[in-house]
């Protein structure tokens, strides 16, 4: 024991000089006493370093155990049946509660982000622009809808609408004859919100089915052919809809263009992609008004 104090000191003057040795320099008493404070911390550290190394070897050599043995023992290593340390069992117990703390009052649900304040903004932007043209004239909706046609949906639509020689659909028509032939031939569930049913397949065929599609994309001009009798139960004699049961085929009106905004489209022309949250609700009817337009 006596020998390893001896040996403890030596190592700890030995270290001093090391230092010393090393940043002595910077070292001159009462001139700088940031400089003395930062020596007195490092005799400090070295001091405790060793006496606290020193303690534990010493234990490891002349500690006998006490107390009393769990029964499991791995190839002849025992374990001792100890109380948890107080201070750990503390640290333990602390950790949660700090946990806690940190989950739900500290960072980072309570704090400043940019995302929340991104959000909060954008929706503070929403309600202006929403009661700005809560009365909007039948004229600025549609030149509204003509400024959002051109940014969000000409891409693909064509400036014109006339859907870029079969990439989209041609918008300034309710509907083509291939694509009321290809609804009526495989049905079609793509407007889930307002029609969760969808529409069956194989309503009608052959020379029935032609002579609809005619009709129905003529835009229901003269008589109705007999056949349509199969479709008027769910979208109106005049092709206008009934809500929750068959979309207006006839017309652009606000609904379908809701519709086909929030669930998007999809056909054998391409899929139109969903706009759902993207556009207000003053800017999809302003869009259904400037489709409206261009047909007539
Ligand atoms: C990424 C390309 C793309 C963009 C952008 C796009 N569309 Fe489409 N849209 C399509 C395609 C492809 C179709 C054809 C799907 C179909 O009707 O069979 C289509 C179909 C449509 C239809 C026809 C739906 C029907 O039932 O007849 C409407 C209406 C429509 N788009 C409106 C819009 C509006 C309004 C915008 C802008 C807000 C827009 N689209 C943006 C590709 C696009
Ligand atoms: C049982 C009710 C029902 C009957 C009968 C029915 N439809 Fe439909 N139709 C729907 C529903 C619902 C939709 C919307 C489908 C969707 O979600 O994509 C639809 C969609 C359509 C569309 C596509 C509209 C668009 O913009 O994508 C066309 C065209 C159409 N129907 C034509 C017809 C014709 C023609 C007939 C008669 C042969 C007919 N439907 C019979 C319920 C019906």
């Amino acid at each position: 024991m006596k020998s390893m104090v001896i040996g403890g000191i030596i190592l700890i003057v030995a270290l001093m000089a090391g230092t010393y040795f090393v940043a002595g320099d910077s070292f001159s008493l009462g001139e700088d006493y940031i400089n003395d404070l930062t020596m007195l911390a490092g005799v400090a550290i070295i001091g405790i370093t060793v006496f606290v190394a020193l303690k534990y070897i010493n234990q490891i050599k002349n500690d006998t155990a006490t107390g009393e043995l769990a029964e499991e023992s791995w190839d002849g290593i025992g374990e001792y049946q100890n109380a948890i340390p107080t201070g750990w069992g503390l640290a333990f117990i602390g950790t949660i509660v700090w946990m806690l703390w940190y989950f739900f009052v500290g960072y980072p649900t309570n704090q400043f982000s940019q995302i929340g304040q991104w959000n909060e903004e954008t929706l503070e932007h929403q309600a202006k622009f929403e009661s700005k043209w809560s009365n909007i004239s039948s004229g600025d909706l549609q030149a509204m809808g003509e400024s959002v046609f051109l940014v969000q949906c000409a891409p693909c639509h064509g400036v014109d609408a006339e859907g870029i020689d079969g990439k989209a659909q041609d918008l300034t028509r309710r509907i083509s004859k291939a694509s009321v032939l290809e609804t009526i031939e495989k049905g079609a569930n793509n407007f889930k919100t307002a029609y969760p049913g969808g529409m069956p397949a194989g309503m009608a065929s052959g020379a029935d089915a032609e002579a609809i599609a005619s009709y129905v994309s003529g835009g229901f001009k003269g008589t109705a052919p007999a056949a349509y009798a199969a479709c008027s139960a769910c979208h109106g004699e005049n092709g206008e809809g009934m809500a929750y049961v068959g979309p207006n085929i006839k017309s652009y009106d606000d609904s379908i263009i809701a519709s086909v905004l929030k669930d998007g489209k999809k056909s054998s022309i391409g899929e139109m992609p969903s706009f759902d949250g993207r556009l207000s609700d003053t800017q999809v009817k302003a869009v259904a008004a400037y489709l409206r337009s261009l047909g007539e």
